[in-house]
């Protein structure tokens, strides 16, 4: 036999067992995009380099250590410096809103989209290369209200999956009026402490001291220390960041403040907020994560536009609903079956019908006996079969409950409505 291929390291298949509930992890997304009144965008799977590296900063993880390079097969040392798959969704999304001049358009937008993402990371459990985020995105709107509201819309998210006791941490990380102090603090700070950092923080310190705070090996008591960037805010920040707090408040929503979630990424300003289930805060255990970016338009070339927006991971949605214990199979079953191997055409015409009707249908196109057909159904999951025969001719079929082992005849029609009663 030939040697078998594995999938590459930090990937999952997804398996047929597991795809409805990765299904309905979409279907709530896109309902919730569309009851929240978002539109739908998408970007391409890879980007300029200088698009992430930009946006994201240079010295973020995501760019300097997690970078997927790409190239075509004949590609050229200089366009593999060029390309790489998105580990994020917000940079491209705001390089196609300056592209395509949207600012002109009706605001504020909203924006939403739902793919795969690349980083090559360390695989571990809920950290893959590839992974899924919906994600979605409000460009031009400064105020305190959307904050609040796409906070509200993870937490909705969150509880329609299943996972009811999810919390989210918030910060505000300031602007470009009260970030010099605060950075300027954090150098005070970790330069005195230079030791007890790791070569990747001593480096990062003076370019971009907010980057030491999430080196995920920083010494606990030292990272709890630090100087705080809520203590650093100027009034509009605090103002701002009272302002959504009063919202949630008002929504009853469940938030701690928690001045650690400064976020990897250097686009960000202002609020920050990343959601846990309660009590479970690993470094690869947030199951969405967001804020504002006021500054990232601009810094891709486009016009000053306020921005804010968050990623939530559909495989660790999925995981942490599946340990809160929502379940989740596909529609029940419905077998087509028959005792006449020559029967097959009326099978399918059967199963058109039912499946117009709403029902998930499975005809089985074998010629085994009438007996076997029901076995394989039932090991199939089916708790239906509808036994196509001679009564057809007058529209009739015969529905059998395939665990109560009863069956009647009766009107095609009305299979729908008696397997819904029944
Ligand atoms: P992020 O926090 O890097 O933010 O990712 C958002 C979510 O994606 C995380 O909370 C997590 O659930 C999931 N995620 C991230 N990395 C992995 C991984 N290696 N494996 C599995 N799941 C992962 C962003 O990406 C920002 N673009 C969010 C945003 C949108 N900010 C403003 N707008």
């Amino acid at each position: 036999m030939a040697r078998q291929i594995s999938a590459p390291r930090g990937t999952r298949d997804l398996l047929p067992e597991e795809g409805a509930a990765w299904s309905r992890m979409e279907a709530i997304a896109r309902d919730l995009s569309d009851r929240y009144a978002f539109d739908r965008v998408d970007t391409p799977l890879f980007e300029r380099v200088e698009l992430f590296a930009r946006g994201l900063g240079e010295s973020s993880d995501a760019v300097e250590k997690e970078m997927f390079r790409v190239s075509g097969a004949s590609g050229s040392e200089e366009e593999r410096a060029e390309w790489a798959l998105r580990p994020e969704p917000t940079a491209g999304i705001v390089r196609a809103f300056v592209e395509h001049g949207m600012h002109v358009r009706p605001g504020p937008l909203r924006l939403w989209m739902l793919g795969p993402m690349f980083r090559y990371d360390r695989p571990q459990a809920g950290r893959y290369r590839q992974f899924a985020q919906w994600d979605v995105e409000v460009l031009g709107d400064p105020g305190p209200m959307v904050d609040a509201e796409l906070i509200e819309l993870a937490h909705r998210f969150l509880a329609e999956a299943g996972i009811q006791d999810a919390v989210a941490y918030l910060n505000s990380i300031g602007d470009e009026t009260c970030r010099p102090g605060y950075r300027q603090a954090l150098i005070e700070y970790f330069g005195q402490h230079e030791d007890r950092l790791t070569d990747d923080s001593r480096r990062r310190l003076q370019v971009n001291p907010l980057r030491v705070l999430d080196d995920r090996l920083l010494d606990r008591e030292l990272a709890g220390g630090a100087p705080r960037s809520i203590d650093h805010l100027c009034d509009a920040c605090r103002e701002h960041f009272n302002a959504v707090l009063r919202l949630l408040d008002g929504l009853g929503l469940r938030y701690e403040i928690d001045p650690s979630i400064v976020r990897g990424l250097d686009y960000y300003t202002r609020t920050t907020f990343e959601f846990f289930v309660a009590g479970r805060r690993g470094q690869q255990q947030a199951l969405a994560g967001g804020g504002r970016y006021d500054g990232l338009a601009e810094l891709l070339g486009g016009r000053a536009t306020p921005g804010i927006g968050f990623g939530l991971g559909i495989d660790r949605a999925m995981i942490a609903a599946a340990e809160a214990g929502a379940t989740t199979g596909p529609g029940t079953l419905v077998a087509v079956v028959s005792a006449d191997p020559d029967v097959l055409e009326p099978r399918l015409r059967v199963a058109n019908e039912l499946r117009a009707a709403g029902l998930r249908v499975r005809p089985d196109g074998s010629s085994r006996k009438l007996g076997r057909q029901l076995e394989a159904a039932s090991k199939l999951g089916a708790r239906w079969a509808v036994i196509v025969g001679e009564e057809l001719d007058q529209g009739n079929v015969v529905l059998r409950d395939l665990s109560a082992g009863e069956q009647r005849e009766l009107p095609l029609g009305e299979v729908a409505a008696a397997i819904g009663s029944g």
